[in-house]
């Protein structure tokens, strides 16, 4: 449970191309490419969380300030497009996935000129802005759920949301039993006026999240707006929040034991996919391809799919690959699952290695189970940090080299590590609290980023700001991006190689994905010509396969093998 990151820190093998290698596509620092209409499919996407990656004003939370004065950065890293979490009006009980008005900005993070300006600003370096929208629920603070509650039963406004009668002759029977994927009831009861017991209301997460009636002509016609007005403002693409869930059964059944595909009342149910059409048609009405990626949580991996026929979404999140355990045969059915899944429709994989709701992979492949469930999250899990780092940089390659786009959460190329100690009292997230405090919650993967310097703050804020909205463990010092900057051994190091090389070799983004023989507990495959990719999950060395060079490696070689837990990107002959 030891954590020195000396033993990473040397310097690993690593060959730039020359000028001459036929491999060599020079693409420059920043993408050339805005008006390519295939730009998503293997685009490198950046996850920007943005009360917690740069504060510009010091107040201690992050902000479009920060963001735009560290869009070098971002253009450094060499990523194609970032994807905002919500960045509008919200009272944050869910970290702002509680929306009360999608035309204004949070003034925490800025105004709507900021993030036009931002938006402007990050195209200019080649980089594209995703937004986030969150359709299946608003904030109990928006317009249209408080004109819901002042208007009472059987009014127009209540149509717009799940308000139903309870139960019994009092009204105080739950409508369902169905539970909170943030655990718990589903339902809240209202008060009328004059202070008697109402009606309920429906959220699948907190009471503060009422969920939206999408059989409703407005909430269509809103949404499509949404879109609208952002796309306006020249954002690429939309991430689509719990994109499964939108639609509930009208007749609110409870759940079935074993429910068939398409039967549960809350998840996956068929009338989505015209939904989607409709977006669908929406962002091809503008020009220079926008973009939809959906938050898609399915064990099914076909009806998973169906999202991403051609009429539909662009892209999902793909879940499977992020929650597996670090093995050799589970990582290689996950990858066959998801490359079979996705030819019949023509869309791309994604590939996710963490974001703001899940352990960091630091965090996470450093423990004896490597595998990722929010059920199974608990304070004080033993962790070999140094074991971890060590395969989230093998992970950052092996993710890197799959066919198909690549997401990025921020903080995962500085190899941070969940953040186990943060204080009970500044704990905000609502996981945590609904769970009666034995799920630690998401705030670990959600601290302010380290910058620079050796303070408390690390320069997340500018000189003299308050201190960041959660604390930074001092350790992380270590981190700051000052540090790895200047240390070919760090992780930040690894990722800007790993990206600019992927950038300059069409064979990796392009190339046919092969698998290649290797040994029990190593996966090695093609790209097209000349790219192999090894990585050893095996617990001893390995000799490499013939090459004619070693583009990157994730750990330094040992006599010239590959020692376990690492990933090393080969020049071939074939
Ligand atoms: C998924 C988001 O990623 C998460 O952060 C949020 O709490 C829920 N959806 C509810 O909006």
């Amino acid at each position: 449970m030891s954590f020195t990151l000396d033993s990473l820190r040397t310097p690993f093998a690593s060959a730039s191309l020359s000028e001459t290698d036929p491999l060599n596509k020079d693409a420059g620092i920043v993408s050339p490419s805005t008006n390519d209409p295939d730009w998503w499919r293997s685009a490198v996407v950046y996850q920007i969380y943005i009360r917690s990656f740069a504060d510009g004003d010091g107040d201690g939370t992050g902000d479009i300030a920060g963001v735009r004065s560290r869009l070098g950065y971002l253009r450094d890293l060499g990523v194609d497009a970032i994807w905002f979490t919500p960045w509008y009006a919200s009272p944050l009980a869910d970290g702002g996935y509680d929306v009360a008005d999608y035309r204004a900005i949070h003034p925490s993070f800025g105004e709507l000129a900021e993030a036009e300006a931002l938006i402007r600003e990050a195209l200019e370096l080649g980089i594209r802005t995703i937004i986030d929208v969150v359709p299946n629920h608003v904030s109990d603070q928006h317009p249209w759920f408080q004109a819901a509650l002042a208007a009472g039963p059987g009014s127009p406004e209540r149509e717009r949301f799940w308000f139903r009668d309870g139960r019994g002759p009092d009204g105080d029977g739950i409508p369902t039993h169905w539970v909170s994927d943030f655990q718990g009831e589903t339902w809240t009861r209202t008060t009328n006026p004059d202070g008697t017991p109402g009606q309920w209301y429906l959220h699948l997460f907190t009471p503060e999240q009422p969920d939206l009636n999408w059989n409703h002509p407005d909430v269509r016609r809103e949404f499509e707006d949404v879109l609208r007005f952002w796309f306006d403002r020249g954002v690429a693409g939309v991430r689509i929040d719990s994109a499964a869930l939108l639609v509930k059964d009208e007749n609110l059944p409870e759940v079935p034991k074993n429910p068939q595909p398409g039967q549960h009342p809350t998840v996956d149910r068929d009338e989505l996919h015209d939904i989607y059409r409709g977006w669908r048609t929406v962002a091809d009405s503008y020009p220079g391809a926008r973009s939809l990626v959906g938050e898609i949580w399915l064990p099914d991996i076909e009806r998973f799919a169906k999202y991403l026929r051609p009429d539909e979404l662009h892209m999902a999140f793909n879940f499977d690959f992020m929650a597996r355990p670090w093995d050799a045969a589970n990582l290689r059915a996950s990858i066959d699952a998801t490359l079979a899944a996705h030819a019949p429709v023509g869309a791309p994989s994604t590939w996710v290695l963490s974001n703001h709701d899940v352990t960091r992979p630091v965090t996470r492949y450093g423990r004896e189970d490597s595998s990722f469930a929010f059920a199974a999250k608990r304070f004080g899990t033993p962790t070999d940090l140094e074991l971890g780092t060590k395969r989230a940089r093998a992970a950052a390659l092996l993710t890197a080299a799959l066919p198909g786009s690549l997401y990025i959460y921020q903080g995962d190329e500085l190899g941070l590590p969940e953040a186990e100690d943060i204080p009970a009292g500044l704990i905000q997230d609502p996981m945590h609290f609904r769970s009666q405090g034995v799920d630690p919650g998401r705030d670990g993967c959600r601290v302010p980023l380290p910058w620079r310097g050796t303070a408390a703050g690390f320069g997340f804020g500018p000189e003299g700001a308050a201190q960041p909205w959660l604390p930074q463990p001092e350790s992380w010092a270590r981190l700051t991006v000052e540090e790895q900057e200047s240390d070919q051994g760090s992780m930040l190091w690894l990722y800007r190689e790993a990206l600019r090389i992927r950038r300059r070799i069409p064979a990796m983004t392009e190339g046919d994905f092969a698998w290649v023989d290797a040994g029990d507990g190593v996966l090695s495959f093609s790209r097209g010509t000349g790219f192999l990719c090894v990585i050893n999950l095996s617990s001893a060395p390995i000799e490499l396969p013939e090459h004619d060079s070693i583009l990157l490696s994730s750990t330094q070689l040992v006599s010239g093998r590959l020692p376990p837990d690492s990933c090393v990107w080969l020049r071939t002959q074939h």
